[in-house]
């Protein structure tokens, strides 16, 4: 069963009910200023860290799920109407039935249109360029056949700023909320008399007949936000906020002819003013509106407002024009070309941060989670990716290990949540190594990269890549595989956690000396890093010899060394005989292995080590690669590891404590997903490569969205596995590294089309029964296009570009101020 429909042609999710299975959400801004909103306006707002800059209030895991966000209330004038005329155009939260409902979810914003009794509304929400703010563009049409009275009401919840403090301090912060009201705009300026040089605002671009700031005086003390007093009654209280709960509520009285129309706007921002000039006049307690009073005159204009609106469609067509496919499968298309991009840049802002399964308090950007994201996200914009990695490398300690997380306001790594995830420095390299291939940057290694943040401790960026390697080789344990430290990839595989407390954390809970346990997937993830590291030192070798670089350069040979000897190690201790190991725990048994009764084979190992070209030659990449199939493979997608743990294992950790099929107790962790389609395509595989990438991708399944219940446009972390009572059913939608790495699996494995440091490879390696397809890419400046024909079912490939013939399936660096290449390719 659907909710809605794709609108390829508008680049929208468009939801035809307000009942979604979940509330079906977007994200709004992708600078600095975010919010989160769903098909119904719930949600909230925040500026850069959705834990210590949090505007507005949402409290999670309420009843309705979905309660708070940017309301806004109708109610009819005439006296005999409005008792039985409220509503609210976005359905909630009064949940009145409305004649007609509709959610255009699109890039950076959503438009929610209804009617109710003969009056249309649309809503707008998107933020503009540059600007610490949003806007809702309210549309009125009046389609009664008689002139119309209406009241309208807005209504957001203002949050104390830290959404932790927020949540948990109310002794303290019953007391600390203020407000001004001044010529119709709201400010919330809790904690502003103090240390804070920051304040929210309101503003409308009406004028009001009247306002509340104070909750209780707009809902009434035993109401909720279904059925607020002041709506009911049709008139405000001008209340100001003294502590309690601030809100921000306008009050407009509208008044439609026949077929008339009328725009209101409303504008929820935040300003920062300079520490010295915070009040006006300065000795005062009054906020200083002269700074931000511009850019709210600016924004209540409605031709402002749509040029500003334009100019978002504008960024988003550019950046989804660097990489276009059209290919004989529409779900392919519609998710590489939109939605699939489109969550890479929500990942690479929110990292792990801020969904509606992310409270936005708990995680900031993950080490290993932020730099995989980058893998998706590089191309489409280059120079935010760059500042990305310098950001994440300054987090890794002089040890080459790295904090897990940091918090994007300060940029500092997280003290509660520490180090030790032994696998966290290896990703850098993959993403330093796709950055420069993508890029030609190689200026990058050279900058000056500091350490922990501390100042006086900066070495050139490659620095921080050989510290990321040796950090593994300083850290063997008994079979010579790496040590896994609190976790590997795999965050709930705990082996020397051993926490029998409730309440503990799986992750910083340390029992044991960590000498012992390994893992085989680390191995396999140093195996590909020590790879890349080589090709890298390679390519800067042949580059240029006499340059001056800030850094020593290891020979290749030294990390083709190292990968060797790593290999050779895996199949000593990490081959099981028809598929890769997964760990050992620490008593050094193994751990995904005949050998065992529950936790036999695992994905990631398999994933990771054909990644790494292990086995490919002689048959074991396939053999571990039909085991998958045989052992791990659902209609669903591939779950993470079969036989599911029955019970709690005091020696595994946090993996054994998922009921069996949940997360990464044996769901369909769908991160991982993609790993195995790229493996497939290493051994040529495009059929099957092709048919795992369609079992996981949302488009498709959303034709089962009863089943699925997340949203049908955007890839989730997990769905249900088969050992669940609910298998199919997917949750934890949006900030996934299954975004990054499915999009790198498709455009770069299956299309095959891939960057390297000497240019664009077409390696494609599609299903047999697409006779064609063809790509648009932008790469390095120049626009390729790629035309692929299938003459064979093998994966030989011929390119031609320009019209001339070309060895081999790089296509060569064109002539400077070339816009564009044209290749056509046979498959054979
Ligand atoms: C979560 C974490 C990620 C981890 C994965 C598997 O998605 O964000 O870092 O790799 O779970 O445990
Ligand atoms: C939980 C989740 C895992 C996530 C981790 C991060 O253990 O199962 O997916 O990575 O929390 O803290």
């Amino acid at each position: 069963m659907r909710y809605g429909h794709f609108d390829d042609q508008t680049r929208e999710y468009v939801i035809e009910t307000p009942e979604t299975p979940l509330p079906w959400i977007n994200y709004l801004g992708s600078e600095s200023y975010f919010g989160l909103i769903s098909n119904t306006a719930g949600g909230y707002s925040f500026y850069k860290d959705a834990r210590l800059r949090r505007l507005t209030r949402y409290r999670y895991n309420n009843a309705p799920l979905d309660t708070g966000g940017r309301y806004i209330y109708l109610r009819d004038n005439d006296p005999v109407l409005a008792s039985a005329r409220t509503w609210s155009p976005t359905w909630m939260p009064t949940r009145t039935p409305l004649d007609f409902y509709e959610c255009r979810h699109g890039m950076g914003y959503t438009t929610i249109r209804s009617r109710m009794a003969g009056i249309e509304s649309q809503t707008r929400y998107f933020v503009p360029l540059g600007e610490n703010l949003e806007i809702w563009e309210l549309t009125l049409t009046n389609q009664r056949d008689q002139p119309a009275d209406l009241s309208v009401f807005s209504a957001i919840e203002f949050n104390l700023w830290d959404a932790m403090d927020d949540a948990t301090n109310f002794q303290r912060n019953y007391s600390i909320g203020q407000v001004e009201v001044v010529e119709d705009v709201i400010y919330h300026k809790t904690e502003y008399r103090e240390r804070r040089d920051h304040f929210a605002y309101f503003a409308c671009s009406e004028k009001l007949t009247g306002f509340d700031t104070q909750r209780d005086a707009f809902l009434g003390s035993y109401r909720g936000w279904d059925s607020p007093k002041v709506v009911e009654a049709g008139h405000s209280e001008d209340s100001i906020a003294h502590g309690w709960q601030p809100i921000g509520s306008h009050h407009v009285k509208v008044q439609l002819k026949v077929g008339e129309q009328k725009k209101i706007i409303f504008i929820l921002g935040y300003h920062e003013n300079p520490k010295d000039a915070k009040f006006d006049p300065p000795e005062s307690q009054t906020i200083n509106k002269r700074t931000v009073l511009p850019v709210i005159s600016k924004y209540l204009n409605c031709d402002e407002v749509e040029k500003s609106f334009q100019a978002l469609r504008v960024l988003w067509e550019g950046l989804l024009e660097k990489f276009q496919v059209s290919t004989p499968d529409v779900h392919t298309n519609r998710m590489v070309n939109i939605w699939n991009a489109y969550q890479t840049m929500i990942t690479f802002n929110m990292s792990r941060s801020a969904s509606y399964f992310e409270s936005g308090i708990g995680r900031g950007m993950g080490f290993r989670d932020s730099t995989q994201d980058l893998l998706g996200f590089l191309h489409l914009i280059p120079e935010r990716a760059r500042e990305r990695i310098l950001d994440v490398a300054a987090t890794q300690l002089e040890t080459g290990g790295a904090y897990h997380q940091y918090q994007p306001l300060t940029k500092r790594g997280n003290n509660d949540v520490g180090s030790g995830f032994n696998d966290d420095p290896l990703w850098l390299v993959l993403a330093v190594t796709a950055y420069v291939r993508e890029t030609g940057d190689w200026g990058i290694l050279d900058e000056q990269v500091v350490y922990d943040n501390q100042p006086g401790s900066e070495k050139p960026l490659y620095d921080h890549l050989q510290r990321s390697l040796q950090y593994t080789l300083d850290r063997l344990g008994p079979h010579e595989l790496p040590l896994i430290g609190r976790a590997d990839w795999n965050d709930c595989l705990n082996l020397n956690c051993f926490s029998d407390t409730p309440g503990q954390s799986f992750q910083t809970t340390t029992n044991k000396e960590g000498k012992v346990a390994e893992s085989v997937f680390i191995a396999g993830l140093f195996v590909l890093a020590a790879k890349e590291m080589a090709e890298l030192s390679e390519k800067l070798e042949a580059k240029d010899k006499k340059q001056d670089r800030t850094y020593l350069l290891p020979p290749s040979e030294f990390y083709m060394g190292k990968a060797a000897k790593m290999e050779s190690i895996i199949w000593q201790h990490g081959w099981d005989g028809d598929w890769f190991r997964r760990a050992y725990d620490d008593f050094s048994h193994v751990l995904g292995s005949k050998e065992n009764d529950e936790g036999r084979i695992f994905i990631e190992p398999q994933g990771i080590c054909v990644m790494a070209d292990l086995g490919i030659e002689d048959g074991r990449a396939e053999k571990a690669l039909n085991s998958v199939d045989e052992h791990l493979a659902t209609p669903h997608g591939i779950v993470l590891q079969q036989p599911a743990f029955s019970k709690y294992y005091l020696h595994l950790g946090e993996i054994s404590s998922y009921p069996p099929g949940y997360k990464e107790n044996a769901s369909i962790f769908c991160h991982t997903n993609p790993w195995i389609m790229i493996a497939e395509t290493k051994l040529g595989h495009g059929d099957k490569a092709h048919d795992y990438y369609s079992r996981i991708n949302p488009s498709v399944r959303e034709k089962i969205s009863d089943l699925h219940r997340c949203e049908p446009y955007v890839y989730v972390q997990t769905i249900a596995g088969r050992d669940a009572a609910t298998h199919g059913e997917a949750k934890n939608s949006w900030l996934s590294g299954t975004a990054a790495w499915n999009y790198v699996a498709i455009t770069q494995w299956i299309l095959g089309i891939r960057p390297t440091y000497d240019g664009l490879r077409v390696a494609p390696v599609i299903p047999s029964a697409w006779k064609n397809f063809e790509v648009a890419r932008m790469y390095r400046g120049v626009r390729y296009v790629v035309q692929v024909e299938r003459k064979g079912l093998g994966n030989e490939v011929q390119l031609e570009v320009n019209g001339k013939p070309v060895k081999g399936n790089i296509i060569p660096m064109p002539a400077e101020n070339t816009k564009e290449v044209r290749v056509r390719v046979t498959i054979t």
